[in-house]
């Protein structure tokens, strides 16, 4: 079949950079005349059309995001982040008649519980780390701590290493990978004893830590099949050299040199296909992206990780790789029909080249969140913008190769600001504010930095090094109190 035509109205929930770009390419397709996000996310541009609308729904509450689907008569609802998926939005949205991108409840476990994940690979035959699982530690934490004490990695001569994992959402810091057993003991102090990482360590995994490089592989799933997207790399640690503490993403590359064929082959035949295998036999109906966080060890490719949604900063090198009319094929999956081209990639023709994504980041990132700080410099990228080769006016200001997507953004009034009001939490006093698109919305607001990732400034180019120094070029403009990035995204060895 080939893809749907692209619905009129679509609600996308989730507000980070993720959503921003799965919202831009959405908007591409002229047939789309509404668009809703919620929570608020500013970073949409959408010239001449007006046809965006920012809400102020949680994307965790369920009951007032179907009543809002339900109100406003939406076509198709496209889930972004984690959180809803696990709590059955989609299942919710289904039952109600309406069609959503996202996969049910019950396959969300993949991503909402460690252990479901890994019995789950277990039994279908997908290469991973070794395990062991132990539930009820908050009762019980003897067998963990006597199996860290005891765990073979730690030979005589302090070789290998283990990786501890709350079970449930941790917002990205359940994991901690520990390379000795003092380590691995203070990781079980702070995550069984002391809670930090609450109810979802009350079951943890151990497993053996691999190494290797790291490769994000995205597949859109629907109807029993699977299409791959372009094979990417995370750069997880916050700071350059793969120093510092994990976190959600400080920048993506893609395509990542280290997926060669051979490599894409072995993920198609040993990961890809006993999943979908074990999808039909568990008779899992799954409509949504997979994201399958990978590292390639000396003994193949072995799965970290399943996420039931994209990656995050993933989604800003890959959409903007792949032209499609992203509306129509959003539509399809959620009718459960992957639609189906001539050649290996089915309505999504890839664009030659390379992207690059830098994430910048708020002061105290991961560990702790900073106060709201203007940002400084859109201003003069957006003016910029409109020199580039190949940039028009309509086309968004800036240069198709460029994106600047929002994640930890608010804004607040010019005017307000000199009377010395503060926006304080994201966006709350833009909410009675039509929406604008930040460009044109810089002599009326400013925008503010208010914690976690902030931007993610995405660029294409003729290969890795050129998509590399525009994106630089771009952060270089950019600037907020305590704002931290890593300078080595996509400098290959
Ligand atoms: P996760 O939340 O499962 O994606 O884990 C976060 C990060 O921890 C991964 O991207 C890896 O960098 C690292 N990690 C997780 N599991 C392992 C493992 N078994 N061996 C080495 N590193 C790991
Ligand atoms: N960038 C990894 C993730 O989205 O979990």
């Amino acid at each position: 079949m080939t893809a749907l035509p692209a619905p009129q109205r679509i609600l996308v929930v989730g507000n980070g950079a993720r959503e921003n770009a799965l919202a831009s390419a959405i908007l591409l397709s002229p047939a789309v005349q509404k668009l809703w996000i919620t929570p608020a996310n500013w970073g949409l541009l959408d010239p001449p059309g007006g046809r965006v609308e920012c809400l102020d729904i949680a994307a965790t509450d369920l009951p007032g995001l179907l009543q809002a689907a339900q109100e406003l008569a939406v076509d198709l609802v496209v889930i972004g982040p984690e959180a809803p998926l696990v709590l059955g939005l989609a299942d919710r949205l289904r039952a109600a008649g309406i069609p959503c991108v996202g996969p049910g409840e019950k396959a969300a476990l993949l991503e909402g519980s460690k252990s479901f994940a890994k019995d789950f690979m277990q039994r279908c035959g997908i290469p991973t780390a070794r395990y062991l699982a132990f539930e009820d530690v908050f009762s019980d934490s003897a067998p963990l701590r006597q199996a860290i004490e005891q765990w073979p990695a730690f030979a005589a001569d302090g070789s290998g290493g283990l990786v501890l994992k709350a079970d449930g959402l941790a917002a990205g810091k359940g994991v901690v990978v520990c390379a000795d057993k003092a380590e691995a003991l203070a990781a079980f102090e702070r995550m069984v004893l002391q809670q930090e990482f609450g109810r979802s360590a009350d079951t943890v995994v151990l497993e053996e830590r691999l190494s290797g490089p790291e490769i994000s592989f995205t597949c859109l799933l629907a109807g029993g099949r699977a299409e791959v997207l372009p094979p990417s790399s995370d750069y997880k640690r916050l700071q350059d050299g793969d120093l510092g503490p994990n976190t959600g993403g400080m920048g993506n590359i893609c395509p990542t040199p280290w997926a060669t064929d051979e490599v894409v082959h072995d993920f198609a035949v040993n990961i890809l296909a006993p999943f979908m295998r074990g999808l039909r036999e568990d008779g899992l109906d799954y409509r949504g992206f997979l994201f399958v966080g990978t590292m390639l060890t000396e003994r193949g490719l072995k799965v970290i990780e399943f996420n039931v949604r994209f990656g995050d900063p993933e989604a800003a090198v890959v959409i903007p790789l792949c032209e499609a009319d992203w509306a129509g094929l959003l539509a399809s999956i959620a009718a459960g029909e992957l639609p189906q081209g001539d050649s290996s990639h089915s309505v999504i023709s890839l664009r030659e080249g390379a992207c690059v994504a830098v994430v910048l980041a708020s002061e105290g990132y991961p560990l702790s969140k900073a106060a709201p700080q203007p940002i400084q410099g859109l201003d003069r990228v957006a003016a910029r913008g409109l020199l580039e080769p190949g940039g028009t006016e309509e086309q968004g200001w800036l240069s198709p190769d460029v994106s600047i997507f929002f994640a930890g953004v608010g804004r607040r009034p010019r005017a307000a600001q000199s009377a010395g009001q503060d926006a304080g939490a994201s966006n709350e006093a833009g909410q009675a504010a039509a929406y604008q698109p930040y460009p044109a919305a810089l002599a009326d607001w400013e925008f503010t930095a208010t914690g976690g990732r902030v931007l993610t400034i995405s660029a294409r180019g003729a290969d890795l090094s050129q998509a590399r120094r525009l994106a630089y070029e771009i952060v270089g403009n950019l600037r907020f109190e305590g704002m931290q990035y890593r300078s080595d995204i996509g400098k290959l060895p």
